[in-house]
C-alpha cells in the first residue's frame, strides 16, 4: 500500500513552507472540491469499475500470448500509462529476456514518436510474423499514430501476413476511421469509454492490454486503483492523501511555485513522471476558466531522476528560484540489490563497502530531501514498500484525482485540450489534409541566422 509523507511541505520542517494557519483555511474548500469530484463521478473513476473492460482482455488473453511481440503504437494519452506500468513491472531489461524467462509473456515495444530512427530501429528489431501491433487512438484520426499504422499494415502485406491475425485496435467504441476499418475487416478490438480522455485512461484497456501482455496483474492493478479511490473519496482532508496533494499545491501555487517536480529514486518509475508530466500539463495547463475569463492557468510539470539529477538540476533546486514544489518516489525495497564489496581499506571509500546500493540511493534521496527543506524548498515523498501492480493502481488513481481536484480549484476544465488540438489541426493542414485546408495559423517572418 502506498504512504505519502508532507512532514517536509510544513513549516516549522521546512521554513517558509505551509503553516497551520494557511493550511486550515483551505480545508473547506478542498473537501467541498472533493465533494464535488465525486458527485460528477469522472470516467476515470467508472472506468476501473466497469468489469466490462478487463472481461474483453481475458476474451483474448490466450491469442495474446500466443506472439512472441507486442507494438503498441499511439502517443500522448495512448502511449505514456502504458510505457509507465511495462518499465515499473518487468525487469529494466525484459525485452532481452527469452520468452522462458518471460514466463511465456511478449516482449513489448512502444511506436511513438515519429520519428523515423527510432521508428526504423524497432521495425528492425521486431519478427512481424511473431508480433501483435496495437493501434491505440481514441479519436482514430492522429496522424502520429495512422502513419505508423500504415507502415505496419504495407509491412504485413509486402510479407504476406494476415493483417487481421495481426493487428488489433484499441479506440472509440463508435467513431473514428480506426472503428470502421475494424467493422469493415472484422479486425478485434478493445474499447476506450467514450467520455474517457487519452491521459486518463490508462486504467482502461489502452492500458491494460499492454500491461496483460508483459504479465502485469491486471485485477490488482485495478484492485489498487479502487481502494485508492475511496480514500480519495473522504471529505476528511488529512486522511484523504489526494486532497493533502492538492491542497499543498493550491497554497504552494499561491505562494508563486508554479512548477511541479516529480524526482522518482527509481529507474522503474522513471516513466511514471512522464505519464504525470502529461496528465498535469494538459489537464491543467487552460487560457479560459469555467466561466470564460482568460486565465492563462496551469503549473509546470518537470521530471527528474534521483539520484542522477542532483548531479545537474539540484543546485538550481536549492538555490535558484523558490518556484517549485517537489515530489519524490522512493522505493523501500527494490526487486533486485547489489552489496557494494571492499576493495580499499582508505577512509575515502571505505565507507561505502559493505553496504547496498539501495542504502546508498535511500541516503541520497534523505540528503536531497533536507537539504531543500534548509533552503525553505517544500516536498513530499511518495513511498512505494516494493513497485507491484496494486500501488501502481494506487498511484494512477491518487494523481488522476488529485488532478481533478486541482482542476475544480483553479476553475478551469482538466478533461479538455483545445491546445493539443489546434496544433493537431495545423499539422492535417500542412499534411494536406482534406477539409483542413483553411485552417488559420500564423505564418513566421523570416528571421532565419
Ligand atoms: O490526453 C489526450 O487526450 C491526448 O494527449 C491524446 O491522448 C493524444 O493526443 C492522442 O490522441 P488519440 O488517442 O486520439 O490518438
Amino acid at each position: 500500500m502506498l504512504r505519502f509523507d508532507f512532514s517536509f511541505m510544513f513549516e516549522p520542517n521546512t521554513k517558509g513552507g505551509i503553516n497551520e494557519e494557511e493550511f486550515n483555511s483551505v480545508k473547506q474548500i478542498i473537501s467541498k472540491s472533493v465533494d464535488r469530484v465525486v458527485k460528477n463521478r469522472p470516467a476515470f473513476v467508472s472506468v476501473v469499475f466497469d468489469r466490462s473492460h478487463i472481461d474483453s482482455i481475458e476474451d483474448i488473453r490466450q491469442w495474446v500470448l500466443s506472439f512472441d511481440s507486442l507494438v503498441v503504437v499511439g502517443i500522448g494519452g495512448s502511449n505514456l500509462g502504458a510505457v509507465a506500468l511495462a518499465n515499473a513491472l518487468t525487469p529494466l531489461n525484459w525485452n532481452h529476456l527469452s520468452k522462458q524467462e518471460r514466463n511465456g509473456y511478449l516482449k513489448i515495444f512502444f511506436l511513438e514518436n515519429v520519428d523515423p530512427d527510432q521508428s526504423a530501429a524497432i521495425l528492425d528489431e521486431i519478427d512481424p510474423r511473431k508480433t501483435l501491433f496495437n493501434i491505440v487512438s481514441k479519436s482514430g484520426s492522429t496522424a502520429e499514430c495512422l502513419a505508423h499504422y500504415q507502415i505496419i499494415r504495407s509491412l504485413l502485406q509486402l510479407r504476406g501476413i494476415n493483417t487481421t491475425e495481426h493487428l488489433i485496435f484499441t479506440t472509440d467504441p463508435t467513431k473514428g476511421f480506426l472503428r470502421r476499418v475494424a467493422n469493415q475487416e472484422k479486425i478485434r478490438t478493445l474499447d476506450i469509454p467514450e467520455n474517457l480522455g487519452g491521459r486518463f485512461s490508462v486504467l482502461s484497456p489502452v492500458g491494460l492490454l499492454p500491461a496483460m501482455a508483459c504479465g502485469v496483474d491486471i485485477k490488482a492493478l485495478l484492485d489498487g486503483a479502487k481502494d485508492a479511490y475511496l480514500k480519495c473519496a473522504d471529505i476528511n482532508v488529512e486522511k484523504n492523501p489526494a486532497a493533502m496533494i492538492a491542497a499543498c499545491h493550491y497554497l504552494n501555487k499561491k505562494k508563486g511555485r508554479n512548477i511541479t517536480v516529480m524526482m522518482p529514486y527509481s529507474n522503474k518509475l522513471y516513466s511514471l513522471a512522464d505519464w504525470f508530466r502529461q496528465l498535469w500539463a494538459e489537464s491543467l495547463g487552460k487560457k479560459y476558466s469555467l466561466t470564460g475569463e482568460v486565465v492563462n492557468e496551469g503549473l509546470t510539470p518537470v521530471k527528474a531522476l534521483g539520484a542522477v539529477d542532483q548531479h545537474s538540476q539540484l543546485q538550481l533546486y536549492n538555490e535558484g528560484p523558490d518556484d517549485k514544489t517537489i515530489i519524490f518516489l522512493e522505493v523501500e525495497k527494490h526487486e533486485r540489490d547489489i552489496l557494494i564489496p571492499s576493495t580499499h581499506k582508505d577512509d575515502d571509500i571505505s565507507y561505502l563497502s559493505g553496504k547496498t546500493l539501495s542504502t546508498l540511493l535511500k541516503s541520497e534521496l534523505t540528503g536531497t530531501e533536507r537539504a531543500l527543506a534548509n533552503n525553505g524548498r517544500p516536498s513530499m515523498r511518495v513511498v512505494f514498500p516494493t513497485i507491484n501492480a496494486y500501488d501502481m493502481g494506487q498511484f494512477f488513481m491518487y494523481f488522476e484525482f488529485t488532478t481533478a481536484l486541482m482542476g475544480n480549484l483553479l476553475n478551469i476544465n482538466p478533461y479538455d485540450q483545445p491546445g493539443v488540438e489546434l496544433s493537431k489541426k495545423i499539422t492535417y493542414s500542412l499534411m494536406g489534409r482534406k477539409n483542413y485546408e483553411e485552417t488559420e495559423f500564423a505564418e513566421p517572418s523570416k528571421k532565419v541566422v
